[in-house]
C-alpha cells in the first residue's frame, strides 16, 4: 500500500509518518520510508542522528542511475535524458517491488532499525529554490514518482512518503499516485485551507483522501474539524509526551506510546489496509499517462527536444500479479522486473508479459 502525509508546514506530518512509519514496522509489514518533504526530518523522526540524517544519500543525486535502471530494456525510452518524472513504464521496463534488492534501493535507501524491525528509508534530499517549480526536470520529487510508477506493492507492504502539498506534486500526478493520503491538520483556519486546495485538485482523480487532526486538545477542536471537513475527519490525535520525549532526543520504546495514539494509528492503518479493495491498477496506470501527456506537451518535449508523448505503451498495465503469479519462475532472474528479456520473439515477450503484468 502507498501512503502519503501531507498538510500545512509544522502540522505534524513527519511526525505522523514517523509513528505510522513505526506503528507498521512493529506489526511486522515490510516499509519503505520515504522523505519528499521539503524539510528533510522523516530521517531524525525515525531515531537517525543529524551525522547520520545527513549521510543519507539522496534520489535526486541518483536520477541518472534510477531512470537508467527503471527503462530496463523499454524500446519507447531512447535514454535517460528524455526519461522525464512522469515517463510511464511499458514493455521492458523494470519494476520495482517493495520486498527486494535492486540497484536503486542499493543507490537509495538505507536500513533502519526500530526498536528491531527493520525499515528502508530514503530521502530526495534537501529541496533549492529550483525545486519548488512546476516543470522541473531534475526535480527531486521526480525520484519519488518514477519510483512509485513502476512499483508493484501488495498488500502487506507499505510505502509512507511524508510529503509536500506544493505545486509540483499537483502538477505531475504525485498527488494521484497513493492508495491512501492522509491530510495532517491542526484545528485552524490554516490548517483547513490546504485541506481545501487538496481536495480540489483530488476531486477528479479519485484520491481518497482522510483527515487526521493533530494537536487536538480537546471537544472544541474536535467539533471545529468536524464542521469543516465533515466525514473527511478519520481521527484525531492530541499532545503526546511521547512525541515530546523523542524531540528531545530521548526516544522512549515504540510500546510506551499512549494509548490515544496507538489507536489512532490502528485506525489509520486500517483505513490503509481496506484501501486495498478499492485498487484499481487501470486507473492508476490511465492517470500516469495522463499527467506525462501534460508534462511531455507542457515542457519536456520542448526540454529534451523529443517527443516524449510516444513513450506510452498503449498496451501497458501496472499490476501487481508479477509479485505472485509469477514471482516463482522470475525470483532469482537477473533479469527480474524487466518485462522484456532482449532477444525474444513477440508470442514470448507477450507470454512474459501476461505471466508478469497481466
Ligand atoms: N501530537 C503531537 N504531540 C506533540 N508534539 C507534536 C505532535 N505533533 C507534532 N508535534 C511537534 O510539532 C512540531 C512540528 O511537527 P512536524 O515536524 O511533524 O510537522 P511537519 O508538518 O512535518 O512540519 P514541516 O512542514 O516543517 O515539515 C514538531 O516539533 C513536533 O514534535
Ligand atoms: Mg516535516
Amino acid at each position: 500500500m502507498k501512503t502519503a502525509f501531507v498538510g500545512k508546514g509544522g502540522s505534524g506530518k513527519t511526525t505522523l509518518s514517523s509513528l505510522f512509519i513505526r506503528h507498521l514496522a512493529a506489526a511486522g509489514s515490510p516499509v519503505i520510508a520515504v522523505d519528499a518533504d521539503i524539510n528533510q526530518h522523516l530521517g531524525a523522526a525515525l531515531g537517525l542522528t543529524d551525522d547520520q540524517a545527513a549521510a543519507l544519500p539522496a534520489m535526486g543525486a541518483q536520477l541518472p542511475l534510477i531512470k537508467d535502471y527503471l527503462r530496463g530494456s523499454n524500446p519507447r525510452i531512447a535514454s535517460a535524458e528524455t526519461m522525464i518524472k512522469t515517463t510511464p513504464p511499458g514493455e521492458g521496463s523494470r519494476l520495482l517491488r517493495v520486498r527486494e534488492d535492486n540497484p536503486v534501493y542499493e543507490a537509495c535507501a538505507r536500513p533502519l532499525e526500530l526498536d528491531g524491525d527493520a525499515v528502508r528509508l530514503m530521502v530526495t534530499g534537501p529541496f533549492t529554490e529550483s525545486d519548488l517549480g512546476v516543470s522541473c526536470y531534475h526535480s527531486k520529487v521526480g525520484a519519488v514518482e518514477l519510483c512509485l510508477n513502476h512499483l508493484i506493492d501488495g498488500r502487506d507492504e507499505f510505502v509512507v512518503v511524508d510529503m509536500t502539498a506544493g505545486s509540483d506534486s499537483f502538477a505531475s500526478g504525485m498527488f494521484t499516485r497513493f492508495d491512501m493520503t492522509f491530510l495532517v491538520a491542526e484545528p485552524t483556519r490554516k490548517g483547513i485551507s490546504v485541506y481545501r486546495q487538496y481536495k480540489e485538485y483530488a476531486r477528479d482523480f479519485g484520491v481518497d483522501l482522510a483527515v487526521v487532526g493533530n494537536k487536538v486538545l480537546g471537544q472544541d477542536d474536535v467539533d471545529f474539524l468536524r464542521a469543516e471537513v465533515g466525514d473527511d475527519l478519520l481521527v484525531t490525535v492530541g499532545h503526546s509526551d511521547w512525541v515530546r520525549a523523542m524531540e528531545k532526543g530521548r526516544p522512549p520504546r515504540f510500546e510506551l506510546l499512549e494509548p490515544s495514539v496507538r489507536e489512532a494509528l490502528a485506525v489509520m492503518s486500517g483505513v490503509a489496509d481496506s484501501s486495498y479493495e478499492k485498487r484499481d491498477w487501470e486507473r492508476y496506470t490511465r492517470q500516469m499517462v495522463h499527467f506525462h501527456l501534460k508534462n511531455a506537451t507542457g515542457w519536456g518535449n520542448a526540454r529534451t527536444g523529443a517527443d516524449l508523448t510516444s513513450q506510452v505503451d498503449p498496451d501497458f498495465v501496472l499490476r501487481e500479479d508479477a509479485l505472485t503469479g509469477a514471482s516463482g519462475s522470475a525470483q532469482g532472474d537477473p533479469a527480474q522486473g524487466s518485462t522484456r528479456g532482449p532477444a525474444q520473439g513477440p508470442e514470448q515477450r507477450s507470454a512474459q508479459r501476461s505471466a508478469q503484468l497481466a
